[in-house]
């Protein structure tokens, strides 16, 4: 009771803020996002996100040295599938000559100790630009499934630490891991993008992969806005198919989303803040209207007080230069 309680007490020195700090930032919270695109010498910087960058795969070894030397270790990889060939059931996925495939032994031949989780998805290959298989403007859950299995395993064999699978078709946790087990990857690693919801914050994204769906939405398979009872249904079943990290997405409209979950389950959660929320944040600073480098500071402290073990997010590099002194 005041005034024998002051709570400015332990607010009245930096010091003593620092001591009494619940939550701190550290590179090791943090996964890249890394956007892989065919080509020799490319740099392309994506008109959506300002700074941030897809590269083809001579590239690659100079940005993942620089994430590793700031102490980023984990990176989750997106490929941009050239057009001529892309088709209905995402065949170039399955290349073990792909994009992705070549991109995942670049990052381990540069350095074998990050961590690279992959995206999992059929709209990158898909003529469509959606998740999933397409027939008469369905799309197909348990055939689909399949060919993402196929998927997962292609980017294991080519050395990949785990998967990331963002399609949000029902059963692809536990199809995955069968896989992973009958070829005895017995520490592969599934990061499921479990409550992903469908969002309009991943239009730059989609910019930055030409992965827009050609017809309707997305709203048969990433979950609806309105609802947090079945972000734990999605992830209580993802974890039992196999998963090992959970993930929520969007990041800061979905807080409560990661409090509700990491007051309920016990595995690492993961949070994902999209590019939408990025752009947006770049955007007001080159406008004046706001300190980008506190604000980003501020929104990535939020994840980690709301419970989440890891951040996915296109200011891991930013974020690690401002805190890694
Ligand atoms: C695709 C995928 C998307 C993102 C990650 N994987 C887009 C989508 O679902 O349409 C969005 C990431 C972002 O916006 O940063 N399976």
């Amino acid at each position: 009771m005041y005034p024998l309680q002051r709570n400015r007490r332990l607010r009245s020195s930096a010091s003593i803020r620092a001591l009494v700090q619940e939550h701190k930032l550290s590179s090791n919270d943090f996964i890249a996002p890394i956007f892989v695109e065919s080509g020799q010498g490319k740099q392309t910087e994506i008109a959506s996100m300002p700074g941030y960058f897809r590269y083809s795969l001579d590239q690659l070894p100079d940005e993942i040295t620089t994430l590793w030397s700031l102490g980023i270790k984990g990176v989750l990889v997106f490929v941009k599938e050239e057009d001529h060939l892309k088709d209905n059931k995402g065949t170039a996925a399955l290349n073990p000559k792909g994009l992705m495939q070549n991109a995942i032994k670049t990052i381990k031949n540069t350095v074998p100790e990050m961590v690279v989780f992959t995206d999992v998805a059929l709209d990158p290959y898909s003529s469509y630009g959606h998740d999933g298989i397409v027939e008469k403007n369905q799309i197909l859950n348990d055939p689909t499934v399949e060919v993402l299995a196929h998927m997962a395993a292609s980017h294991i064999e080519a050395g990949a630490d785990g998967v990331a699978p963002s399609d949000m078709m029902d059963g692809r946790v536990l199809k995955i891991r069968e896989c992973f087990e009958s070829n005895g990857w017995t520490n592969a690693l599934i990061m499921s993008y479990s409550a992903k919801y469908a969002s309009s914050f991943y239009s730059p994204f989609r910019d930055a992969l030409d992965s827009a769906p050609g017809f309707g939405d997305k709203k048969t398979y990433q979950m609806d806005s309105a609802n947090k009872q079945e972000a734990l249904t999605e992830t209580l079943r993802d974890l039992e198919e196999g998963a090992d990290i959970i993930m929520v997405k969007p990041g800061l409209p979905y807080l409560d989303i990661v409090h509700y979950l990491a007051q309920q389950i016990q595995a690492p959660i993961a949070v994902y803040q999209v590019s939408g929320e990025y752009a947006m944040l770049k955007a007001a600073a080159q406008q004046g209207w706001l300190d980008y480098d506190a604000v980003m500071l501020e929104q990535l402290l939020a994840f980690k007080r709301a419970g989440a073990a890891l951040i996915a997010t296109y200011h891991a590099k930013e974020a690690c230069r401002l805190i890694n002194h």
